[in-house]
């Protein structure tokens, strides 16, 4: 079989990554047909908005797309393409495992294995803001001086929060769905219930009554403070953890520190029928064209696509020839160094080096 899939190489590092990326997967044996298209600044030049509907219908129709990091462009109109795509196609959930490699020098923590699920749609996220001095800035301060007790300063920008008993059961069923299927003991729900009562206190509730569905996993609740504390001191405690969109989006990017940093952190965001896998990382534009960041975050997201495709085997190969490649320390990048400005392998030869442990 034959898999058409959306390929969009994206903006700074992207391109690099991304071909890196297919040569591998290539390598596995499993047979893609790519539809490439562009997104972010590289689809401005070309079609005046990062996100032209040709990109989008191409997604739509082959349900699944490989996708680099873009940069975020100024002055378009869109407060992030990334976002934007993940409102269009509602990829409500957004998948980041970080699991602990042998060998990687530049993190003192051992048999981390953490999947945050967050949710990718809703909360601060839905970008309803009001600049301080605005009309409904003004509006707002005047409606909450009248129903509260307490101080609010005049001239305060606002930011709207909101999350939605729809929203919150389907991102804890996805992830307890998730656990089951991957035979995960534990799912912990994050919060800041204890102040922000109705809508992490909305998540949270929501979380409760579907963790009874699935008597078999452990279930916890934890404040997203504390768990931070403890995610310092022993992240072996976790397991899966089910997130509101901003505290995800922090606690993903921790997480990936714990294992090594981000060129080690894969990505996917998944809806109903629709799913996107891209690292966690950004564009890092100051590197773009010189062949020297790490392509595994990248590759680490497409073995998540693998496994989505249920092509486990070459899943199961592709991530062995990673992790032997970071255990035998000769073809890594510079960020997994001690003294980054040791010697090092370059993209391009982090993926010779992979392909050819596929090989072997
Ligand atoms: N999913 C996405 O497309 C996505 C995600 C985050 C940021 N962005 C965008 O990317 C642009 C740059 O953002 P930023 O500089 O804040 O974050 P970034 O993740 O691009 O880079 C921050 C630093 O992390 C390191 N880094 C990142 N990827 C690496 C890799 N593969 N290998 C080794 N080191 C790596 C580099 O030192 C880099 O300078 C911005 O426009 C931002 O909006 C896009």
């Amino acid at each position: 079989m034959t898999y058409r899939v959306t390929l969009l190489p994206g903006d700074g590092i992207g391109p690099e990554i991304t071909a890196a990326t297919v040569r591998v997967l290539e390598a596995t044996g499993v047979k893609f047909d790519w539809d490439i298209c562009t997104l972010g600044e590289s689809a401005i030049e070309k079609y005046g908005t990062p996100l032209p509907d040709i990109t989008l219908e191409s997604i739509k129709r082959n349900k699944i797309a490989l996708k680099g990091p873009v940069t975020t462009p100024i002055g378009t109109g869109f407060r992030s393409v990334n976002v934007a795509l993940r409102k269009q196609l509602d990829l409500y959930a957004c998948l980041r495992p970080c699991k602990s490699f042998k060998g990687v020098v530049t993190t003192p923590y051992e048999n981390v294995d953490i999947v945050v699920v967050r949710e990718n749609t809703e909360d601060l996220y839905i970008g309803i803001e009001f600049a301080s001095g605005t009309t409904e800035a003004e509006q707002l301060h005047d409606f909450i001086s009248k129903h509260f007790k307490g101080k609010v300063n005049a001239g305060s920008g606002y930011s709207i929060k909101a999350i939605s008993e729809y929203g919150s059961r389907r991102i804890v069923k996805y992830a307890f769905e998730y656990a089951r299927k991957y035979k995960r003991s534990k799912v912990s729900a994050i919060t800041k219930a204890n102040i922000m009562k109705f809508t992490d206190g909305l998540f949270l509730t929501t979380a409760r009554e579907v963790a009874r569905e699935y008597p078999e996993i452990e279930y916890e609740e934890v404040l997203v403070d504390a768990l931070c504390m403890r995610l310092v001191r022993s992240p072996q405690m976790y397991d899966v953890l089910v997130l509101p969109n901003l505290y995800g989006d922090i606690i993903s990017d921790l997480c990936a520190g714990l294992v090594g940093g981000l060129g080690l952190a894969p990505g996917a965001n998944i809806g109903d029928s629709i799913a996107v896998f891209e690292p966690t990382h950004g564009s890092a534009p100051k590197y773009t064209g010189m062949n020297k960041v790490s392509p595994m975050a990248q590759m680490l997201s497409a073995v998540l696509m693998l496994r989505y495709l249920d092509e486990t085997n070459a899943a199961d190969r592709m991530e062995k020839a990673i992790a032997d490649v970071i255990a035998e320390g000769k073809s890594v990048t510079y960020d997994l160094r001690k003294d980054r400005d040791a010697p090092s392998a370059g993209t391009s030869q982090v993926a010779d080096a992979i392909i050819a442990q596929l090989k072997k």
